[in-house]
């Protein structure tokens, strides 16, 4: 008989926009890279989708990838896929960058797993709710996207810390 150890399972982390070509693929390769140089890999996973299936199979918008690489994030290696209801059985936390991203989640979350859908930056430090849409911005919604972005991922793996410690 195997012990059951849910202290060992990894918390998983998807983070949603609406193409998965811009914000929640930058939401991902920040979030990764902090959560490796806080050593904690073992224990947090994190993926990304979109609630279109407008990009699927599309590496990040190019700008994206231009403006992680100026700070050291590599979007380069990922591809768009589409949210899916399963998506709530796997994923403890599922992470809607604006309110658009919220309503079109909540419409395909399973009854009873509401509890894992919030807004991204609902566990920042201020009061901005949500991350422009930068598809039709220029560079600089693109380096706005970066700032929200790297200023919650410190304060959202504290909370996911604090509400699932390590074994
Ligand atoms: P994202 O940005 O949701 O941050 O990936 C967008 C990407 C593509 C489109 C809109 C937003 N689009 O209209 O194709």
């Amino acid at each position: 008989m195997t012990i059951n150890d849910n202290s060992r399972t990894p918390v998983r982390v998807l983070m949603v926009c609406l193409g998965n070509i811009c914000r929640s693929p930058t939401a991902e390769a920040v979030f990764r890279q902090r959560v490796e140089q806080k050593g904690l890999s073992d224990h947090i996973e994190v993926d990304s989708a979109g609630t279109s299936d407008w990009h699927v199979g599309e590496p990040p918008d190019r700008r994206s990838i231009n403006a992680g690489r100026q700070r050291k994030y590599d979007l380069s290696p990922l591809r768009a896929r589409q949210a899916t209801a399963a998506d709530f059985h796997r994923f403890d936390y599922v992470l809607a960058m604006d309110h658009a991203n919220m309503r079109d989640l909540l419409a395909i979350c399973p009854p009873g797993h509401e509890n894992r859908l919030s807004l991204f930056l609902s566990h920042g430090s201020d009061a901005t709710e949500e991350v422009p849409d930068p598809y039709h911005a220029g560079q600089e919604g693109f380096e706005t996207v970066l700032d929200l972005i790297e200023d919650a991922c410190d304060n959202l793996i504290d909370r996911i810390i604090a509400e699932r410690p390590p074994a």
